[in-house]
């Protein structure tokens, strides 16, 4: 989704805004653009199509335009196409009011009508540019301040935002206002930044404010004012970003992805650390609106400890984590679990039950659907908990209790380390379910946490043997449709690696309940299509095994993926992968990773652009 940068200080602007936006590059985008003010002098607006690079081309790495206080967006188009004309930023025709936004205005189109009327004309077919001219609009008419404005038209849009504007008569200062997108404001001696995510300031600063939903900020050299709707000064406090600048860094390899995969085994350790105090899960420190509880966590265990129901909700991988986690509640406590996906979930009138709790799962904490079932949630009076990685995020301010994967920023649009702290998050909270309604004694919660640390190093220890998958992939690049099969936590393990597949190697993939293929799929199975069969689990093994027969017997080739010990599968498979045995359970953590290099190595064999995949965006910050 589209990413906003801007920044007013000391400094030269421009460069700071190309390298803002470049560690914004993740969210996907399509054109971008800056505008830069130098004083009293007129705004410059430069804008290009495609990658960042022609924009730093085209103003000499940021040294062509000058001024101390700027914004910069990369747009990844909803309302227009892409093309330069679109590209933000944009501006009343006077170059009175300059803005750049991300999110979506769904009045837009009478928005428009009424400015038409007013004699405004529009260059584009952006929803932006309505916004900026209602800005225009309102700072004339009232002839307020720009906070005034702002508030004025705030109140007149419909839909979703994240605004930074400069006013031609207010040089050195950036106003911003936000709903429902992200934003973050940063302070350092050098001045004053604001980005759509951490990344983008990440280099400059770590003291952060977060901006609420439907606040607005006053950006100058010298700090930050905010102000509510009615205009009436606000305080914000300052928070400390514990991440540090070389974790959005590449770090010496090809892509954010594989470095990404490499983090799993520190991700996951950090996770359970925050959680686990030696010999039980403590969630003493998760956090209860926005802070740490005062009890000590005796208010989410008590929630716990009377569930009668509980509902996953999330989209994509963390959609994926959430099947795993249901296998995995249900194999541990009496609970049934339900899992939708989030954008099914917020129109499906669902029927949740008194005692249940509805557990959203989000990386960046800011998708859309998500949010909105969490909100729906809240508006049957249902408490939430939030399993987020990105501190501060909507979905972690906005929920009843967070717990955090500390998987640190992830750049690569094809999530990898925040997966994986998410199936650890989802498994320590199975085991507190599970100790809390009794159906878990001390010695089994000692087993289950003694495998669940030895983890990291098990997933070490297959990544040591990456080339392997290496090799296979650079003879399966050519592949045109893969399938994966897997019954229980095996079907789900198939869920993300057949995503990792395809989201970034375009080679079309389908996972399927392995019982389900003679039910219409196996049709589709000719001479040499590729097979993925994941048999990590005893009791299911000759099940999916006998299915692999099936297809083996119809032509395809067969990638049999299992854990050590299950020799047997060499008579059936073309290509076994064996992973470390661990408890069941907790098969997903170490499958996924073998299919994560697969995903990977078939998009670099084919040349395809791994980290930033076509029409994709990091966080999809819209419906
Ligand atoms: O930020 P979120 O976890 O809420 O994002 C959900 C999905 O958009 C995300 O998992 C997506 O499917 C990934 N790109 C998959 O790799």
């Amino acid at each position: 989704m589209c990413g906003i940068v801007g920044y007013v200080g000391k400094n030269q602007a421009a460069p700071i805004l190309l390298e803002g936006l470049e560690k914004l590059e993740y969210r996907g985008y399509d054109s971008a653009g800056i505008a830069v003010r130098n004083g009293e002098d007129d705004t410059v607006i430069v804008k290009a199509m495609g990658r960042l690079k022609k924009l730093a081309n085209k103003t000499d790495q940021g040294k062509a335009v000058k001024g101390t206080c700027g914004i910069g967006h990369t747009r990844w188009a909803t309302h227009g196409e892409p093309s330069e004309l679109n590209a933000h930023p944009h501006c009343s025709d006077d170059m009175n009011v300059v803005g750049v936004h991300n999110g979506i205005i769904e009045n837009f189109q009478e928005l428009r009508q009424k400015l038409a009327h007013h004699d405004y004309h529009f260059y584009s077919d952006t929803d932006t540019e309505v916004a900026i001219k209602l800005i225009d609009y309102y700072y004339k008419k009232y002839a307020g301040t720009p906070v005034d404005a702002i508030n004025h038209a705030l109140v007149r849009i419909r839909g979703s935002y994240a605004l930074a504007v400069m006013f031609k008569e207010y040089p050195g200062e950036i106003y911003v206002a936000r709903k429902d997108n992200p934003m973050i404001l940063g302070k350092s001696d050098a001045g004053v930044f604001l980005g759509s995510d951490v990344p983008a300031i990440l280099k400059y600063t770590r003291r952060v404010y977060y901006i609420g939903n439907m606040e607005l900020g006053r950006l100058t050299s010298e700090g930050i004012t905010f102000y509510n709707l009615d205009g009436d000064e606000i305080k914000k406090e300052e928070t400390e970003i514990e991440w540090d600048a070389e974790s959005a860094d590449k770090c010496g390899y090809a892509h954010f992805m594989m470095k990404e995969i490499h983090e799993q085994p520190k991700a996951i350790t950090e996770t359970m650390k925050q959680y686990f105090d030696g010999s039980k899960v403590d969630f003493s420190t998760l956090e209860k609106n926005g802070a740490i509880e005062e009890a000590g966590g005796e208010k989410i265990n008590a929630v716990l400890k009377g569930l009668e129901r509980i509902y996953i909700v999330a989209c994509g991988s963390a959609y994926h984590a959430g099947v795993v986690g249901k296998n995995v509640i249900e194999g541990m406590t009496d609970v049934p679990v339900e899992v939708d996906l989030a954008s099914e979930f917020r129109y499906c009138d669902p029927k949740l039950m008194k005692n249940s709790i509805v557990v959203v799962i989000s990386q960046s904490g800011e998708t859309a659907d998500s949010l909105a079932a969490m909100r729906l949630a809240h508006d049957r009076g249902i408490p939430t908990l939030a399993i987020v990685n990105v501190f501060g995020s909507t979905i972690a301010r906005e929920a009843d209790y967070v717990m955090y994967t500390c998987a640190g920023p992830e750049i690569a649009v094809a999530t990898t380390k925040a997966y994986s702290a998410q199936l650890i998050t989802l498994y320590l909270l199975a085991i507190k379910i599970g100790e809390l309604t009794g159906t878990l004694d001390d010695d089994r919660i000692k087993e289950l946490m003694t495998a669940l640390e030895q983890i990291p190093n098990s997933i070490e220890k297959i990544l040591d043997d990456k080339e392997r998958i290496q090799w296979f992939a650079a003879k399966y690049a050519s592949a045109q449709d893969v399938f994966f099969i897997g019954r229980g936590i095996d079907y789900a393990i198939g869920l993300e690696g057949s995503l990792k597949m395809k989201e970034i190697s375009y080679i079309h993939s389908e996972a399927y309940a392995a019982g389900e293929l003679k039910h219409g799929t196996i049709s589709l199975i000719e001479k040499d299509t590729l097979v993925i069969g994941i048999m990590t689990q005893p009791d299911l093994f000759e099940k999916t095994r006998s299915n692999m027969v099936e297809v083996k017997s119809r032509g395809a080739y067969l990638f049999g993926l299992t854990t050590y010990g299950n020799y047997s599968v060499e008579d059936t498979v073309d290509f076994a992968v064996y992973v470390p045995r661990t408890l069941e359970c907790f098969a997903a953590s170490l499958a996924i990773i073998p299919l994560q290099l697969l995903g990977y190595y078939l998009a670099v064999a084919k040349g395809e652009d791994v980290d930033k995949p076509r029409n994709l965006a990091k966080s999809v910050t819209v419906e």
